[in-house]
């Protein structure tokens, strides 16, 4: 993969950033999808490249863009494997709380797990431990690993985990454990990368969410030298039917970050819609400026770039979401 690929496709998160964030606390996470959904995929025909997406908005049947097997890019430059989630956090943008992101990764042409829409349980660790952890292994386990790896008492390891009844037996045993706990709403993608990111404090990411996201974070993950691994979680016939359509056998299978994105390359980007533990939102700073942040990492070389941008929407009226 081109290395200017990582900075082209930051300019396609900013613009799904900045159309959705227009419609952040409005209570319309429908509009506020479509939104970003349209203006990441007109943003797509100006990236050099030969993609396929391969996580997306859904079936050809059910999203009229970006859907799974669209071909996008200009046409020329690398073949590669897509995987967006144009907003990621649909109910936090409806109901203006924190932490929905634009987001995309970016593999060599069958690099990226083709992971069905369903749920999947993951678990992701920073630099420190990672090599160290097993989805499989007993949370107390983990922790007393964590603990070690990053020379921690206990009482300061610090797990994120999405807040819901699932979660419940596992928020109790790392309570018990005498660990932290840091629940948030919605919005795994962000979790799981404040997991692999050092500055954030927080050690380990762990729980049920879904499988794109799943794939989403892993090539942010690879990038920042982490480690994850996950296993799908499929509810019914149908979904395991799914699975083996987009070529996954063994359902029970705990699929490392190697299954989820192979080959030693990956590029990641993310702009941030509203402000969170990763990134601040987009900021309309009125006479139609507006400022954005973004993460850009690639695996390769494990560069991480901050970009602080600013854009003049009269130049850009594509962006503006109509009155
Ligand atoms: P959406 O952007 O599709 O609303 O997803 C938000 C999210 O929190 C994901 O980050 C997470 O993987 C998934 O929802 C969890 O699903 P559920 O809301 O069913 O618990």
């Amino acid at each position: 993969m081109d290395r200017e690929l990582a900075l082209e496709i930051v300019r396609v998160t900013e613009a799904a950033a900045v159309s959705s964030a227009q419609w952040l606390g409005r209570g319309k996470k429908i509009e506020a999808d479509d939104a970003a959904t349209t203006s990441m995929r007109s943003m797509f025909d100006s990236v050099h490249c030969r993609g396929t997406v391969v996580i997306g908005e859904g079936e050809l049947d059910e999203a009229p863009m970006l859907y799974i097997g669209e071909e996008v890019g200009d046409g020329e430059g690398p073949e590669v494997d897509i995987a967006v989630d144009p907003l990621e956090g649909t109910n936090i943008v409806a109901s203006g709380r924190a932490n929905a992101v634009a987001v995309i990764a970016i593999g060599d042409r069958g690099t990226l797990l083709h992971a069905p829409d369903m749920y999947m349980e993951k678990i992701a660790v920073g630099p420190k431990a990672a090599g160290s952890v097993r989805l499989d292994d007993p949370i107390e386990t983990t922790i007393d690993t964590i603990a070690k790896t990053s020379n921690k008492r206990v009482r300061d390891v610090t797990v994120i985990i999405q807040d819901r009844e699932r979660h419940q037996q596992l928020i109790d045993r790392v309570r018990a454990k005498g660990a932290r706990v840091k629940l948030f709403g919605d919005g795994d993608v962000g979790a799981s990368i404040a997991a692999a990111l050092p500055r954030t404090g927080i050690d380990l990411f762990l729980g049920t969410g879904g499988a794109p996201e799943g794939v989403i974070s892993a090539a942010a993950v690879k990038a920042l030298g982490g480690d994850m691994q996950a296993r799908l979680v499929p509810s019914d016939a149908e979904e395991k039917e799914r699975c083996r359509e987009m070529g996954i056998t063994d359902t029970s299978k705990v699929l490392q970050l190697s299954d989820l994105v192979k080959g030693d390359d990956a590029i990641f980007a993310a702009t941030g819609v509203s402000s969170g533990e990763l990134l601040d939102g987009v900021r309309f700073l009125g006479g139609d400026l507006a400022e954005t942040d973004s993460i850009v990492m690639r695996a390769k070389t494990r560069t991480v770039r901050y970009i602080k941008a600013q854009h003049h929407l009269d130049y850009k009226p594509h962006l503006l979401a109509e009155e």
